[in-house]
């Protein structure tokens, strides 16, 4: 049986966790990643797929019944996940009932998935609505987006025209924009079905005073997804103290989105 530490997906969660954290994304626990995973992927690695230990999630992920899931654990460093992924990972399958998970790998001091669950596997269901060959949900605190919801409005069509202006390039990578939930008790299931019904409509949902959740077909576009948000985000928080001489406008975007052929948000750009 091939090890299955070398698998493609544990590698990437692997780097991708270490990015995060490199960049100052996810201090101690903070953030969290879920990304599903075929079971004949799982297979190679996991001839028989017997279920370590049966876990309750406490909502339904029906929807999601018998899909694999790969997924950082609950109070885990994701500085550690490189160096000990069996223990800062696991892989859950969604059981038949669709309440609980069955672990098939990993959490193997005990552990288990993050506390942020419901936001992931909602998430994902919704997600999977609007685009089939979506895979990842990517929960971080990266300290830009999350500074610009203590003095900016949180009007999402405001929130997501000050990025856009920022750089050319969050227009091309975002012109679906991002959806903007207020203050809200994390770890819920309340949460989790707010950042679905946004995420029906937004790859990027902003968590006020928290962080932030992005999703996308694999871990490298929903990394740079939020990557390119939060320069943005640094940028307007670099200018915002300064007296603004020239930006970019709404004739610019919608050259932009033109040159780029993305479509934005119905009614956004005047
Ligand atoms: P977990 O350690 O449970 O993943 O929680 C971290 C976090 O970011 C909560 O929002
Ligand atoms: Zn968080």
């Amino acid at each position: 049986m091939k090890n299955i530490i070398k698998a493609k997906f544990v590698q990437e969660m692997c780097d991708t966790t270490a990015n995060m954290y490199r960049l100052g994304w996810d201090e101690r626990n903070g953030g969290n990643v879920s990304m599903i995973i075929e079971d004949k992927d799982v297979e190679k690695y996991l001839k028989n797929r017997k279920v370590i230990r049966t876990i309750p999630m406490g909502f339904d992920a029906s929807a999601l019944k018998g899909k694999c899931v790969i997924v950082t654990g609950t109070g885990k460093y994701f500085k550690n996940v490189k160096t000990d992924p069996e223990t800062n990972l696991g892989i859950i399958r969604i059981a038949a009932n669709g309440t609980d998970a069955e672990l098939l790998w990993g959490f193997k001091d005990g552990g288990k998935f993050t506390s942020e669950l419901p936001a992931h596997l909602m998430s994902h269901i919704a997600r999977l609505k609007v685009d089939p060959k979506n895979r990842v949900i990517m929960h971080c605190h990266p300290i830009n987006i999350l500074s610009m919801t203590f003095v900016h409005d949180l009007d999402e069509k405001a929130f997501t025209k000050t990025l856009w202006r920022t750089i050319t390039e969050c227009m091309v990578v975002f012109p679906d924009g991002l959806g903007v939930l207020p203050w809200m008790l994390c770890g819920t299931n309340e949460i989790g079905e707010a950042t679905a019904e946004k995420m029906k409509d937004f790859r990027m949902v902003v968590w006020a005073q928290h962080g932030i959740y992005g999703a996308g077909r694999d871990l490298d576009e929903t990394f740079g997804l939020i990557e390119t948000a939060e320069k943005g985000a640094e940028i307007y928080l670099k200018i915002k103290p300064f007296e603004i001489k020239q930006e970019i406008t709404d004739e610019n975007l919608k050259e932009i989105a033109e040159w780029f052929k993305v479509a934005y948000k119905d009614g956004w750009v005047d």
